[in-house]
């Protein structure tokens, strides 16, 4: 385990040695990485660091309104809201990896942007070990990884948490003192609720998948998941009134994990999971169904795309 104590002083020296007196720019996703790579070059560097919040309307519940709060004493905090321009962009697209791609572009354009506009040397990225190790064996372009060093030229880039598990990056967030909400919060992926959408992303599907990983989040808080979510996979017939209707079917999935390279789906009691499916159909008319998701990663991966 990191010893947070001397962990801290060390890696905000180190990020004011690699940086000095130049700009830097970080993109902030909402997770728990990128916000403690944000804090310690914050306090590195203060106001010379632009912490960049992209919305693309991929994301959790309140998750906006929460970076505004946490991040409210950088006053060099920008918050960009993209949404229109991300779903303009993945309208009619299905495949999983094409929708990927998208958003990663999509993304370092915005990005691009803003640190055009901050005048930014370096990029701070909120990289953690396993990111490094998945994306070295090619399992999935992590787009907290790849993409932006290229075109954006930056004199160098910083990875503050790189050598960190999951697990040690919340403890440095609490020995911080960041907001409990962001130490806990689950890992979230970069391209948000789209891979949590089956196919087309539009925003009704949008809509369901973000409250019922709300429902969910909130419901098997105390089974403590590394991960737990919703998605929505398809369409099934359903009876809501005296109608058949065709609505969607939304997956509750719960795991444990260290690191998320590998993955086991909770056991969770009937009661809770009938509470789920009762709070989920009964606010989205157009749900007909909810299962929950027994498989282990692998065979399965955590997300749905
Ligand atoms: P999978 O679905 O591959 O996910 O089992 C493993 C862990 O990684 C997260 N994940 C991502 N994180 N960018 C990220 O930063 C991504 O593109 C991405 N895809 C998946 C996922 O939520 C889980 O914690």
């Amino acid at each position: 385990m990191v010893d947070t104590d001397t962990f801290v002083p060390e890696a905000v020296a180190e990020i004011g040695d690699e940086i000095g007196d130049e700009n830097a720019v970080i993109a902030l996703s909402g997770g728990v990485d990128s916000s403690v790579a944000a804090a310690l070059a914050y306090e590195a560097i203060g106001d010379r660091l632009t912490p960049v919040y992209v919305d693309t309307g991929l994301m959790r519940k309140g998750e906006t309104d929460q970076i505004r709060e946490t991040f409210d004493y950088m006053e060099s905090l920008r918050i960009v809201d993209a949404k229109d321009r991300f779903l303009e962009a993945l309208a009619g697209v299905t495949d999983p990896e094409e929708k990927r791609e998208i958003i990663g572009e999509q993304f370092i354009r915005e990005f691009e942007r803003e640190a055009k506009d901050a005048d930014a040397d370096y990029l701070v990225q909120g990289t953690i070990y396993p990111d490094r190790i998945e994306s070295e064996g090619g399992i999935k372009s992590h787009h907290n990884v790849g993409g932006l060093p290229e075109v954006v030229d930056f004199e160098g880039i910083v990875e503050p948490v790189r050598d960190l598990y999951k697990d040690e990056v919340r403890e440095v967030a609490r020995h911080l003192g960041l907001d409990e909400i962001v130490a806990e919060r689950m890992p979230f992926p970069g391209p948000g609720l789209a891979v949590r959408v089956i196919g087309e992303v539009t925003e009704e599907k949008l809509e369901v998948a973000r409250h019922a990983c709300h429902v969910v989040e909130e419901e098997l808080e105390e089974y403590e998941p590394w991960q737990a979510l919703a998605a929505v996979i398809g369409k099934a017939t359903g009876v809501k009134g005296d109608n058949r209707v065709h609505g969607w079917v939304v997956s509750v999935r719960s795991v444990e994990s260290r690191d998320g390279m590998t993955a086991r789906a909770q056991e969770i009691d009937w009661d809770t999971l009938q509470r789920i499916q009762s709070r989920i159909t009964g606010q989205n008319d157009n749900v007909a169904r909810v299962v929950y998701d027994v498989t282990h990663k692998p065979p399965a991966t955590i997300e749905y795309e």
